[in-house]
């Protein structure tokens, strides 16, 4: 068969620090060559870059420049682009939407809506829209979680006429992630709503809910979230930190994720790059304040140890910038596991000398790296570790995880290979 090669564009529009309408930054070009290599290339606009006002859409790769931009890894998207597009969870909405499975990697940029993470957009046109204004509410959150469950199941057939499908597009399918989620409004601002599902061990909302709140027991800075209970269900509530909302309008701060940080992506092959101790050499040279960046990065991969999160993958860390200049953003999903290992448990990054061991000597053998002294390290893994056995249980229970869930993940909490 003889293949073609083939091309797509399109414009990548951004909202500016302060503003809440977006402007166009720059075009995207994805080809493919007859071999189906992927190439993608970004060039800002003449006009962006003349606008006094024009911040960068990421500081790994795209920084404010007038040249061609080229990249032939991750299928041609470039790191900050794909951090913007939907994640697994957003990819099944889009295809049923579609009608079908084979979409490129330009299409899903293209057909999710407004609502993703961060301050980009994209769009055929070399204007941008006009923003979205209109969001789902949470009091439309029992019809969002009955289709969010039906979409789990697979009971939603690949019909683009289908009226379920339809509805799927009020799901926010620009969020990144695996689980099923969607973005609701009210009166504060915007939150993500992660679901439950079925076939979850334990009420998954309520433990992150109460793990957010452990974390900042713990001295962390993470998002703020509520429980809704919903026909008998529990909705998580995270707030979304990349908005804000104001009398004009929503504004947007940009949002970078650890994985393009690291220059890697999700593919077996790529994970060498997977590490807290390159994703701290870079954040500091990238932040404005890279002692206090460094210092809560370490704190979080203490923290993920103590509470067994071992699903801390990249994408699950970012960076964000309200103005100009960027910083972490708060910690978000927070979730403890309980493998059979009481010994050897490893976090989904290398964390020290011993690789991904969560374990709190591989944590402190390079403290250096984040800036703390051994002392200074040796402190703070102490405190959490007293602080996370002292409390994690009370702090279940007062977010309104049962006694049974508490049980089931007891093991995740202070296990024994972490003193080891
Ligand atoms: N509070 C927030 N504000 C803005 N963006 C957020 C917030 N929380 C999460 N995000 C973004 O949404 C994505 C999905 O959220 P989250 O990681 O909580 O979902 P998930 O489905 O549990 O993910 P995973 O696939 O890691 O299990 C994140 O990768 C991040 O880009
Ligand atoms: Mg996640």
């Amino acid at each position: 068969m003889i293949s073609r090669a083939s091309s797509s564009e399109c414009f990548v529009y951004i909202t500016l620090p302060g503003q809440v309408s977006p402007v166009t930054a720059g075009r995207y070009e994805l080809t493919k060559n007859a071999r189906s290599d992927a190439l993608g290339r970004f060039v800002y606009g003449r006009s962006y870059l003349e606008n006094p006002d024009a911040v960068e859409i990421d500081p790994v790769e795209l920084k404010l420049s007038t040249r061609t931009y080229e990249t032939a890894q991750l299928r041609g998207v470039f790191g900050g682009l794909r951090d913007a597009g939907p994640d697994y969870w957003g990819r099944r909405v889009i295809e049923k939407h579609a009608g079908q499975t084979q979409l490129g990697e330009l299409d899903y940029l293209l057909e999710s809506p407004d609502d993703r993470a961060g301050a980009l957009g994209f769009g055929l046109n070399n204007a941008p829209p006009a923003p979205q204004r209109k969001f789902n509410k949470t009091i439309d959150l029992e019809k969002l979680q009955t289709l969010a469950a039906a979409l789990v199941e697979d009971e939603i057939p690949n019909d683009p006429e289908a009226q379920q499908v339809q509805d799927l597009l009020l799901l926010g399918t620009s969020m990144g992630g695996a689980r099923p989620k969607t973005v609701v409004q009210d009166s504060e601002g915007l939150w993500l709503a992660k679901f439950n599902r079925a076939d979850d061990r334990w009420n998954n909302t309520r433990v992150e809910h109460a793990m957010l709140r452990l974390a900042r027991e713990c001295g962390l800075t993470t998002a703020e979230s509520r429980i809704e209970t919903v026909a008998g269900k529990d909705v998580l509530l995270v707030k979304r930190f990349d908005r804000e909302k104001t009398a004009k309008g929503y504004t947007r701060a940009r949002m970078v994720s650890g994985l393009t940080i690291l220059r890697a992506d999700e593919a077996p092959e790529a994970r060498q790059n997977w590490s807290y101790v390159i994703l701290v050499e870079e954040l500091r040279r990238i932040v404005e304040d890279a002692k206090r960046d460094a210092r809560e990065l370490f704190r979080r991969v203490c923290f993920n140890a103590l509470i067994s999160n071992l699903d801390d993958h990249p994408r699950n860390h970012a960076i964000i910038a309200k103005e100009k200049n960027w910083r972490l953003s708060p910690a978000y999903d927070l979730t403890p596991s309980v493998p059979v290992s009481v010994e050897r448990r490893d976090l989904a990054l290398d964390c020290g000398d011993q690789g991904r061991y969560a374990n709190a000597k591989n944590i402190l053998s390079q403290h250096a790296r984040f800036l703390l002294d051994k002392g200074e390290g040796e402190k703070i893994i102490n405190d959490m570790k007293a602080q996370v056995e002292a409390t994690w249980y009370e702090t279940l229970r007062a977010s309104g995880v049962s006694e049974k869930d508490g049980d089931t993940i007891r093991g995740a909490f202070v296990y024994p290979g972490f003193s080891l």
